[in-house]
């Protein structure tokens, strides 16, 4: 996931922060972790290779811990977080239809952002309303019967708005130095 503008910096004055408030032992890697996450709302890999040199373990161990705990979060949250209820209900009349019509939507799969933010989607148990189901939750509001029609109006209500963000998508080189000589 590319970063914007000042994000860099944000993250790298970040992990600088929760290190300093941390013992560096192996012990406190959860902790850590938990504590950049919630201040960036997700774990960017720039951070996940911050917190490993200053803790001088591989960076492959962070990622795997990252990854096996559900708690963590890869990807930045977009503008707009989709999430489709995958219980057994919702399941039952449709629930992978109504996400692959999100993927399908907005070109990207479960558990991703779109590369400006504008929104994520996610796989959520049951929300506790299975008598809609399949339902979907659409920043915080749960929808109804989403079915493949009932997502393309969801879509047409979450492009209103859409902004240009500070990502260049056209230009994919390597990030700028910081200037320093
Ligand atoms: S299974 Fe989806 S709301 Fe209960």
């Amino acid at each position: 996931m590319q970063l914007m503008e000042g994000e860099k910096e944000e993250i790298l004055t970040c992990v600088k922060e929760v290190l300093g408030e941390n013992s560096k032992t192996h012990e406190n890697l959860v902790p850590i972790l938990q504590q950049v996450q919630k201040r960036l709302g997700y774990l960017p890999a720039l951070a996940m290779d911050e917190i490993a040199a200053g803790l001088k373990v591989p960076a492959v161990d962070i990622y795997g811990l990252a990854t096996f705990y559900n708690q963590f979060r890869l990807n930045p949250p977009g503008k707009h977080e989709v999430k489709v209820c995958m219980g057994t209900a919702c399941y039952m009349t449709g629930g992978d239809i109504t996400m692959e019509s999100f993927e399908r939507r907005m070109d990207i799969n479960e558990g991703e952002t779109s590369p400006d933010r504008h929104y994520s989607l996610e796989r959520v148990a049951c929300v506790g309303c299975c008598t809609l189901a399949p339902v979907a939750v659409i920043d915080d509001k749960v929808e109804g019967k989403v079915t493949p029609t009932r997502v393309d109006g969801i879509m047409l209500t979450l492009e209103e708005g859409r902004e240009e963000t500070g990502i260049n998508e056209e230009e994919s080189g390597p990030e700028e130095g910081d200037g320093n000589g």
